[in-house]
Protein backbone atom coordinates (compact mmCIF):
# COMPACT_ATOMS: atom_id res chain seq x y z
CA UNK A 1 0.00 0.00 0.00
CA UNK A 2 2.96 2.35 0.91
CA UNK A 3 4.71 1.58 -2.05
CA UNK A 4 2.36 2.43 -4.54
CA UNK A 5 1.63 5.93 -2.86
CA UNK A 6 5.32 6.51 -3.54
CA UNK A 7 5.58 4.84 -6.46
CA UNK A 8 2.02 6.76 -8.10
CA UNK A 9 3.76 10.46 -8.40
CA UNK A 10 7.01 9.03 -9.07
CA UNK A 11 5.30 7.29 -12.57
CA UNK A 12 3.36 10.68 -13.56
CA UNK A 13 6.37 11.95 -13.41
CA UNK A 14 8.59 9.62 -14.85
CA UNK A 15 5.43 9.98 -17.71
CA UNK A 16 5.78 13.67 -18.15
CA UNK A 17 9.47 13.53 -18.42
CA UNK A 18 9.07 11.13 -21.36
CA UNK A 19 6.88 12.53 -22.76
CA UNK A 20 8.42 15.87 -22.84
CA UNK A 21 11.87 14.30 -24.09
CA UNK A 22 9.27 12.82 -26.75
CA UNK A 23 8.16 16.65 -27.97
CA UNK A 24 11.59 17.55 -27.78
CA UNK A 25 13.03 15.10 -29.95
CA UNK A 26 10.03 15.03 -32.45
CA UNK A 27 10.59 19.10 -32.26
CA UNK A 28 14.11 18.40 -33.10
CA UNK A 29 13.90 15.96 -35.78
CA UNK A 30 11.33 18.22 -37.22
CA UNK A 31 14.26 20.93 -37.33
CA UNK A 32 16.91 19.14 -38.44
CA UNK A 33 14.20 17.69 -41.50
CA UNK A 34 13.14 21.43 -42.18
CA UNK A 35 16.81 21.78 -42.62
CA UNK A 36 17.62 19.60 -44.45
CA UNK A 37 15.11 20.40 -46.84
CA UNK A 38 16.22 23.94 -46.95
CA UNK A 39 19.55 22.86 -47.78
CA UNK A 40 18.55 20.45 -50.74
CA UNK A 41 16.96 23.53 -52.00
CA UNK A 42 19.70 25.21 -51.75
CA UNK A 43 21.95 23.03 -53.30
CA UNK A 44 19.11 22.96 -56.02
CA UNK A 45 18.97 26.12 -56.67
CA UNK A 46 23.31 26.39 -56.66
CA UNK A 47 23.55 24.57 -59.18
CA UNK A 48 21.03 26.11 -61.50
CA UNK A 49 22.37 29.68 -60.33
CA UNK A 50 26.39 28.28 -61.40
CA UNK A 51 24.75 26.90 -64.55
CA UNK A 52 23.52 30.22 -65.77
CA UNK A 53 26.42 31.92 -64.76
CA UNK A 54 28.64 29.54 -66.64
CA UNK A 55 26.60 30.51 -69.52
CA UNK A 56 26.52 34.07 -68.87
CA UNK A 57 30.67 34.03 -68.27
CA UNK A 58 31.38 32.46 -71.84
CA UNK A 59 29.07 34.38 -73.99
CA UNK A 60 30.94 37.77 -72.29
CA UNK A 61 34.48 36.26 -72.91
CA UNK A 62 33.47 35.16 -76.52
CA UNK A 63 31.98 38.38 -77.85
CA UNK A 64 34.67 40.62 -76.00
CA UNK A 65 37.53 37.78 -77.57
CA UNK A 66 35.54 38.38 -81.04
CA UNK A 67 35.74 42.53 -80.16
CA UNK A 68 39.05 42.50 -79.43
CA UNK A 69 39.99 40.63 -82.58
CA UNK A 70 37.78 42.94 -84.94
CA UNK A 71 38.99 46.29 -83.31
CA UNK A 72 41.30 46.31 -80.40
CA UNK A 73 40.22 47.53 -77.32
CA UNK A 74 38.40 50.37 -78.05
CA UNK A 75 36.23 48.42 -79.79
CA UNK A 76 35.83 46.42 -77.19
CA UNK A 77 34.81 48.79 -74.95
CA UNK A 78 32.04 49.36 -77.30
CA UNK A 79 30.97 46.03 -77.67
CA UNK A 80 31.12 45.43 -74.37
CA UNK A 81 28.34 48.28 -73.73
CA UNK A 82 26.33 47.19 -76.76
CA UNK A 83 26.18 43.35 -75.95
CA UNK A 84 26.68 42.77 -71.63
CA UNK A 85 23.13 44.04 -70.61
CA UNK A 86 21.71 41.95 -73.52
CA UNK A 87 23.61 38.90 -72.70
CA UNK A 88 22.40 39.18 -68.92
CA UNK A 89 18.93 39.98 -70.33
CA UNK A 90 18.59 36.89 -72.48
CA UNK A 91 19.76 34.56 -69.47
CA UNK A 92 16.89 36.18 -67.12
CA UNK A 93 14.32 33.54 -68.06
CA UNK A 94 11.85 31.65 -65.73
CA UNK A 95 11.98 33.89 -62.10
CA UNK A 96 16.29 34.08 -62.74
CA UNK A 97 17.66 37.60 -62.89
CA UNK A 98 21.00 37.62 -64.25
CA UNK A 99 23.91 40.34 -63.60
CA UNK A 100 27.00 41.86 -62.21
CA UNK A 101 27.94 44.02 -59.93
CA UNK A 102 30.91 45.98 -58.72
CA UNK A 103 32.22 47.91 -55.39
CA UNK A 104 33.22 50.52 -58.67
CA UNK A 105 31.54 49.73 -61.15
CA UNK A 106 31.42 51.37 -65.03
CA UNK A 107 27.96 51.08 -65.74
CA UNK A 108 26.06 52.84 -63.44
CA UNK A 109 23.60 50.06 -63.89
CA UNK A 110 24.86 47.51 -62.21
CA UNK A 111 24.96 49.21 -59.08
CA UNK A 112 25.07 46.91 -55.68
CA UNK A 113 21.61 47.39 -53.73
CA UNK A 114 22.51 47.19 -49.98
CA UNK A 115 22.59 43.41 -49.67
CA UNK A 116 24.51 43.10 -52.38
CA UNK A 117 26.70 46.07 -51.26
CA UNK A 118 27.15 43.97 -47.78
CA UNK A 119 28.43 40.47 -49.46
CA UNK A 120 31.05 42.30 -51.70
CA UNK A 121 32.36 43.94 -48.37
CA UNK A 122 32.27 40.49 -47.09
CA UNK A 123 33.89 39.00 -49.84
CA UNK A 124 37.05 41.78 -49.63
CA UNK A 125 37.21 41.17 -45.75
CA UNK A 126 37.27 37.24 -46.56
CA UNK A 127 39.94 37.81 -48.88
CA UNK A 128 41.78 39.91 -46.40
CA UNK A 129 42.03 37.37 -44.24
CA UNK A 130 43.27 34.85 -46.68
CA UNK A 131 40.18 32.88 -47.95
CA UNK A 132 41.18 31.25 -50.95
CA UNK A 133 39.53 33.11 -54.07
CA UNK A 134 37.34 29.88 -55.44
CA UNK A 135 35.43 30.05 -51.50
CA UNK A 136 34.40 33.68 -52.60
CA UNK A 137 30.38 33.21 -53.06
CA UNK A 138 27.51 33.58 -50.91
CA UNK A 139 23.53 32.20 -51.10
CA UNK A 140 20.82 33.31 -49.19
CA UNK A 141 16.88 32.99 -49.22
CA UNK A 142 15.90 36.40 -48.14
CA UNK A 143 12.46 37.89 -47.90
CA UNK A 144 12.46 40.90 -51.03
CA UNK A 145 9.36 43.10 -51.58
CA UNK A 146 7.50 40.24 -49.92
CA UNK A 147 8.52 37.31 -52.12
CA UNK A 148 11.15 34.83 -50.51
CA UNK A 149 13.50 34.95 -52.96
CA UNK A 150 17.20 32.71 -53.55
CA UNK A 151 20.21 35.36 -53.71
CA UNK A 152 23.66 34.03 -54.99
CA UNK A 153 26.75 35.63 -55.64
CA UNK A 154 30.15 34.56 -57.02
CA UNK A 155 33.34 37.06 -56.76
CA UNK A 156 34.77 37.47 -60.11
CA UNK A 157 38.59 38.24 -60.11
CA UNK A 158 40.56 40.48 -62.20
CA UNK A 159 43.24 38.64 -64.12
CA UNK A 160 46.17 40.34 -66.31
CA UNK A 161 44.29 40.48 -69.22
CA UNK A 162 41.18 42.17 -67.83
CA UNK A 163 43.80 45.35 -66.56
CA UNK A 164 43.93 46.94 -70.37
CA UNK A 165 40.78 48.11 -69.27
CA UNK A 166 40.26 47.68 -66.03
CA UNK A 167 44.02 48.35 -64.48
CA UNK A 168 45.79 51.54 -62.84
CA UNK A 169 47.08 52.42 -65.93
CA UNK A 170 45.09 52.32 -68.76
CA UNK A 171 46.56 53.39 -72.04
CA UNK A 172 45.21 57.31 -72.27
CA UNK A 173 43.33 56.95 -75.36
CA UNK A 174 41.64 53.91 -74.22
CA UNK A 175 40.55 56.48 -70.79
CA UNK A 176 39.41 58.64 -73.57
CA UNK A 177 36.90 56.14 -74.58
CA UNK A 178 35.97 54.33 -71.80
CA UNK A 179 35.50 58.66 -70.27
CA UNK A 180 33.40 58.82 -73.20
CA UNK A 181 30.94 55.78 -72.93
CA UNK A 182 30.75 56.23 -69.28
CA UNK A 183 31.55 59.41 -67.98
CA UNK A 184 31.17 58.41 -64.68
CA UNK A 185 33.26 55.40 -65.04
CA UNK A 186 34.89 53.87 -61.20
CA UNK A 187 36.39 50.60 -62.95
CA UNK A 188 39.83 51.18 -63.00
CA UNK A 189 43.05 50.93 -60.61
CA UNK A 190 42.45 47.22 -60.11
CA UNK A 191 45.80 44.83 -60.01
CA UNK A 192 45.48 41.14 -61.10
CA UNK A 193 44.17 39.11 -58.28
CA UNK A 194 41.90 41.87 -57.05
CA UNK A 195 37.92 41.33 -56.36
CA UNK A 196 36.84 43.23 -60.19
CA UNK A 197 33.01 42.20 -58.75
CA UNK A 198 30.80 39.74 -58.80
CA UNK A 199 28.70 37.80 -61.02
CA UNK A 200 24.90 38.10 -58.84
CA UNK A 201 21.82 36.21 -59.89
CA UNK A 202 18.61 35.90 -58.05
CA UNK A 203 14.94 34.00 -58.08
CA UNK A 204 11.99 34.64 -56.80
CA UNK A 205 10.47 31.05 -55.25
C1 LIG B 1 37.81 46.04 -73.82
C2 LIG B 1 37.76 46.54 -72.47
C3 LIG B 1 37.40 45.59 -71.38
C4 LIG B 1 38.09 44.47 -70.99
C5 LIG B 1 39.34 43.86 -71.61
C6 LIG B 1 37.38 43.96 -69.83
N1 LIG B 1 36.30 44.75 -69.52
FE1 LIG B 1 35.05 44.56 -67.95
N2 LIG B 1 33.91 46.07 -68.63
C7 LIG B 1 34.18 46.80 -69.77
C8 LIG B 1 33.04 47.64 -70.06
C9 LIG B 1 32.88 48.60 -71.22
C10 LIG B 1 32.07 47.37 -69.05
C11 LIG B 1 30.67 47.94 -68.92
C12 LIG B 1 29.69 46.95 -69.54
C13 LIG B 1 28.23 47.36 -69.42
O1 LIG B 1 27.89 48.45 -69.89
O2 LIG B 1 27.46 46.57 -68.85
C14 LIG B 1 32.67 46.38 -68.18
C15 LIG B 1 32.02 45.89 -67.06
C16 LIG B 1 32.54 44.92 -66.25
C17 LIG B 1 31.88 44.40 -65.06
C18 LIG B 1 30.49 44.79 -64.57
C19 LIG B 1 30.47 45.77 -63.45
C20 LIG B 1 30.65 47.20 -63.88
O3 LIG B 1 31.69 47.76 -63.51
O4 LIG B 1 29.80 47.76 -64.59
C21 LIG B 1 32.71 43.47 -64.53
C22 LIG B 1 32.47 42.64 -63.27
C23 LIG B 1 33.86 43.37 -65.41
N3 LIG B 1 33.73 44.28 -66.43
C24 LIG B 1 34.89 42.49 -65.22
C25 LIG B 1 35.89 42.27 -66.17
C26 LIG B 1 36.84 41.19 -66.08
C27 LIG B 1 36.91 40.18 -64.94
C28 LIG B 1 37.63 41.26 -67.19
C29 LIG B 1 38.72 40.32 -67.61
C30 LIG B 1 38.34 38.93 -67.80
C31 LIG B 1 37.17 42.41 -67.97
N4 LIG B 1 36.11 42.97 -67.32
C32 LIG B 1 37.74 42.82 -69.14
C33 LIG B 1 35.34 46.76 -70.52
C34 LIG B 1 36.28 45.76 -70.46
Amino acid sequence: MIKTVVAAPAIVALGAAVTLLSHQLMAETEVNAQDAYLDSEKSVLEQAAKQRIGSFAKELGGTLKTALADGGFPHGVSMCKEKAPGIAAALSTDGWHVGRTSLKIRNSSNAPDSWEKAVLEGFEQQKADGAAFSSLVHSEIVEQDGKRTYRYMQAIRAGEFCLSCHGASVDPSLVEKIKSEYPSDQATGFAAGDIRGAFTITKSL
